[in-house]
């Protein structure tokens, strides 16, 4: 749990970002906060940017980002190289986004998932590791190639 985790939302995941920056830290995950910092309205793209570009330098390990949906975060962060982000309301997909897709952003949608839903998809997100064997690799592999296009 050395590792930092960056963690960011729109002003729809304000409120959620709180519980969870609780729920995680008390569990020994470093944070990084990357915003919004009120319920003011913001876009979604600048914070998913910032939080993306944390995950690529290597800065942070992984990242959660929360919006209202998820997915508009999702789509932000998908477009930056290197960033696999998963919007995911389920605890099977949390999981398996690790294990086959080395997902290395998760996208929660505040309106979409209660708080404790929540906080077992990042719990399960940020302990679960890739499936480094096998397909996955290749796969994985497949989808940095497709940035390059
Ligand atoms: C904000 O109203 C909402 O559009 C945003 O949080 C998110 O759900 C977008 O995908």
């Amino acid at each position: 749990m050395d590792e930092l985790i960056a963690i960011g939302c729109d002003h729809a995941g304000f409120a959620l970002k709180g519980k969870l920056m609780r729920y995680l830290g008390e569990r020994g995950f470093r944070l990084k906060d990357m915003g919004t910092y009120s319920e003011e309205s913001c876009d979604y793209p600048d914070i998913a940017l910032e939080l993306g570009r944390a995950v690529v330098s290597g800065e942070c390990a992984r990242g959660i980002l929360i919006c209202g949906t998820g997915i508009g975060m999702s789509i932000a962060a998908n477009k930056i190289a290197g960033i696999r982000a998963a919007c995911c309301s389920d605890t099977y997909s949390a999981r398996f986004t690790r294990l086959h897709n080395d997902a290395n952003v998760l996208c929660i949608g505040a309106r979409v998932v209660g708080e404790g839903l929540a906080a077992d998809l990042a719990e399960i997100f940020l302990t679960t590791p890739f499936e480094n064997s096998g397909n996955h690799p290749r796969r994985v592999a497949k989808l940095s190639d497709i940035e390059k296009l």
